[in-house]
């Protein structure tokens, strides 16, 4: 495969199973993120990303508001909620595909170090068109913050049916209870086996923060992100994709749902479920924080395949733009922050 993976090489192909791209631009439409008005402090307040339990009630009414509206977009509009789960389920059902190969490769965004910067691109213009939708653009996406014991269990805004943020497909005894990280392929064998129902929530919040403290603690960008895409199937996750992140899809979804773990324990449906986009939140926070608070651990520096990496989205206005990983390193350079907790439970917590 032609390195780097650039927008240009990759084309979204609909399938006769009935599966539909969104939205297709045009190539010469396509504005690069740079030419747009800058981030703060030039280009409006800052975004400060809140954990979702603890929002007052004036931000959920506005959460709740910002997705409903996209809920009542057209489908055929960028911006609606159909197409943003649908952006999902084309960059990882193989509906991507490279123009530059005989027989055409399939592309993914997972399981590889392509994971962290397409999924910050993701959820970054997903608040960027709740912010217009509810004109305000300090709209920031609350976050998912099972990294916390305080965290670990469903948002409560989630959960309440009459909202926009419900999602009727969840696995119903899960969400009752405290999460459990330590499941799935990243699961650890060696960490306390409890559940929450026999050995009570202390010893199942204890093993989730050792969970994440293993997680975080890689010290490579390459264990941490995973490895460079490569063709043939090979799969090569990173850390943040494949413990704690995995664990909450499959916890969430519904073992009943006709694909069994669909919405969110299902690569193809989990951004039907609102709290996919606050579940991402939160994992974008943990890139964050990893970079951020051991100054041992870099992202690939210097590497310009990976660095110059480039996917289009549709913006809040509507309109097709380029955004590369250099662009995404650092969340201020976005105009978002993550608003501080006092502690990081998880910082102590080696097993
Ligand atoms: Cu694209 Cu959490 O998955």
């Amino acid at each position: 495969i032609t390195a780097p993976i650039t927008d240009k090489l990759i084309k979204c192909v609909s399938s006769s199973d009935g599966f539909r791209c969104p939205v297709a631009y045009l190539p010469e439409d396509v504005i690069d993120l740079a030419s747009l008005p800058g981030p703060p402090p030039t280009g409006g307040p800052l975004r400060v990303r809140r954990p979702a339990h603890l929002l007052d009630a004036a931000y959920v009414k506005k959460y709740e508001a910002g997705v409903r509206m996209m809920k009542a977009l057209p489908d055929d509009d960028p911006r609606s909620f159909k197409s943003q789960a649908t952006i999902h389920e084309a960059y990882c059902n193989f509906h991507y595909k490279f123009l530059t190969t005989t027989p055409p490769v399939d592309f993914d965004v997972h399981f590889s170090s392509v994971f962290a910067p397409w999924h910050r691109m993701y959820i970054y213009f997903y608040e960027r068109i709740i912010g217009e939708l509810t004109n305000d653009p300090a709209f920031a996406l609350p976050y998912w913050n099972w990294d916390s014991p305080d965290g670990m269990s469903l948002p409560a805004i989630f959960a309440n049916p009459a909202s926009p943020l419900y999602d009727a497909k969840r696995n119903q005894e899960n969400v009752k209870s405290t999460i459990d990280l330590n499941l799935g392929p990243g699961k650890q064998n060696d960490l306390p086996l409890c559940s929450s129902t026999e050995d009570g929530d202390s010893c199942v919040k204890a093993a989730n923060l050792c969970t994440v403290y293993r997680q975080m603690a890689v010290d490579t960008a390459a264990q941490f992100h995973g490895d460079r895409f490569c063709a043939a199937g090979v799969k090569a996750p990173g850390s943040l994709e494949n413990a704690a992140h995995t664990a909450v899809h499959i916890w969430t979804g519904d073992p009943l749902s006709a694909n069994a773990g669909e919405d969110m324990g299902v690569l193809g449906t989990a951004a039907r479920d609102p709290v996919f986009y606050s579940h991402h939140s939160n994992v974008d926070r943990l890139w964050h924080l990893w970079r951020s608070t051991d100054p041992g651990h870099a992202d690939f520096v210097g590497d310009e395949d990976w660095l110059q990496t480039s996917f289009v989205f549709y913006d809040e206005k509507r309109r097709p733009v380029r955004i590369r990983v250099r662009d995404v390193l650092e969340p201020g350079n976005l105009g978002y922050a993550y608003e501080a907790r006092e502690r990081l439970e998880w910082l102590d917590k080696r097993p």
